[in-house]
């Protein structure tokens, strides 16, 4: 089939070589002639482990081009896959649909005959039902063009499994010649025995941010048990692995630490409770409100930490943090616990020095005043206290007894409790993990 993907972030890039990797011919659009000149030159603009291969094997195939032009879009694509951001609105929790408003009266006015349009962006519930309006005034082959929405629940760090083998796919349609081209398109991924549920369009926008907001509280919740944990002296790693042993609770996701970042749980969630104010139904989303200040009392925690460490005040003291993504296996910064405690440091009068195996460029850039080095050795040469915020595996494999010998002073603080704990202690680090009793006391 001939599909476009419109929007080549991690979503529309992701799913731009997936579909050419399921055998489609796939047309990538983006306004950006920066982007699409990288993707044409098989360079993926951002970390992603597998898409790289993936974006070379198909733009090398000819399966997979790409254009800035809505217009040759229009004329090349059977389905019109919809995958620009959904940011969080500036000064308001609500979510920005500017983009996703942009790809329809953009792409509409020149669809001349038959096409699916597909909506994969997380958006407040309605905005489909209003998209479909706007697509029939505006596509001159309306009566012939259709709106579907398909929700994405990609990782990033696992977009391409995520997309080529998800946990079910999720079908908005009002029709059933929708349903039978979305089948058609995920033909093999359904042969495989992916399970597909279909429903009307709000209950399919509402499946996206009902995930992400039940995901965003079950960190909170441990989150919340971490705090208790730290107050009354208990350890809430043994509290997770614990209550995670009963099937309904289930262990995953369930890791206590400085909390969620990225560009999706936050956003997502304070979006789906300003929505539900709008709707006049606020007081049900009210408690996403709390998984938020959960969240980021956690921030809060990790620098109150490294102040204690450094003996009340962090100002002149030399603080490394390891980590600037928002999660390992990516270089997305966005809303990353790590740079927003980096910078609160800064602010305090730390000198604050960063090392992360992959998001040193993006964290550069957005924040250019933080010092970098170029390895966790270099980072913590001298450092006074360092603290563990994005659990890269490479940190995890650090040797504590080198770098001991390294630091002014041996004090870490573990936010996201992946370090062992006893083995830093053993090598005469003052450890502490957020939710734990404190451990190596020297
Ligand atoms: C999330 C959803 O998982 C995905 O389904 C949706 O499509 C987009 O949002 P992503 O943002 O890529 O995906 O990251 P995810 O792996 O969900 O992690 C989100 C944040 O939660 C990260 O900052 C991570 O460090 C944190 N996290 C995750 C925890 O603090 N504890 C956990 O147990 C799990």
């Amino acid at each position: 089939m001939r599909l476009t993907v419109i929007g080549t972030g991690y979503l529309g890039a992701t799913h731009a070589a997936c579909m050419a990797e399921l055998g489609h011919e796939v047309l990538g659009v983006d306004v950006d002639p920066e982007k699409i000149a990288a993707l044409r030159a098989g360079r993926v603009p951002f970390y992603e482990p597998g898409l790289g291969e993936l974006l070379v094997k198909h733009t090398e195939s000819g399966r997979l081009r790409f254009t800035t032009s809505y217009e040759e879009a229009a004329a090349f694509g059977q389905v019109h896959f919809s995958c620009v951001g959904t940011p969080q609105r500036k000064g308001s929790d609500a979510a920005d649909l500017t983009y996703v408003d942009t790809v329809i009266e953009s792409l509409a006015p020149h669809l001349r005959g038959p096409a699916l349009v597909v909506g994969k962006s997380t958006v407040p519930v309605g905005t489909a039902d209003r998209l479909a309006a706007r697509l029939a005034e505006l596509a001159p082959a309306a009566s012939a063009v259709e709106l579907a929405w398909n929700p994405e629940f990609l990782r990033e760090g696992f977009a391409v499994q995520d997309t080529l083998s998800p946990d079910r796919l999720v079908l908005g349609i009002r029709s059933a010649a929708a349903e039978a081209r979305l089948r058609e398109v995920y033909a093999p991924v359904i042969a495989a025995g992916t399970p597909v549920v279909t429903s009307d369009f709000p209950t399919a926008e509402l499946v996206k941010t009902a995930a992400n907001a039940f995901l965003a509280t079950k960190i909170s919740f441990i989150n919340a048990m971490a705090e208790l944990c730290e107050t009354a002296g208990a350890d809430v790693s043994v509290l997770a692995e614990a209550i995670g042993h009963d099937a309904r609770i289930g262990n995953r996701f369930l890791r206590a630490g400085v909390g969620f970042g990225g560009g999706c749980l936050p956003k997502d969630i304070r979006a789906f409770a300003a929505r539900a104010e709008e709707l006049g139904t606020g007081r049900s989303l009210a408690f996403l409100r709390e998984v938020d200040a959960i969240n980021m009392r956690r921030r809060d925690r990790v620098v109150e930490l490294a102040r204690q460490l450094c003996g009340g005040s962090v100002h002149g003291h030399r603080v490394t943090v390891l980590g600037a993504a928002f999660k390992p296996d990516s270089d997305d910064i966005r809303d990353s616990p790590a740079l927003n405690v980096a910078a609160r440091l800064q602010l305090d009068g730390a000198d604050v020095t960063v090392y992360d195996p992959k998001a040193m460029d993006s964290a550069r850039k957005s924040y250019p005043l933080l010092g970098y080095a170029l390895s966790a050795e270099e980072a913590v040469t001298r450092a006074d206290v360092v603290l563990h915020l994005t659990e890269w595996r490479e940190f995890a494999e650090l040797d504590p007894h080198r770098l001991a010998s390294l630091a002014s002073h041996a004090r870490i603080v573990d936010g996201r409790g992946t370090l062992d704990a006893s083995r830093w202690a053993a090598a005469g680090w003052h450890v502490r993990v957020l939710g734990r009793p404190p451990a190596g006391v020297r």
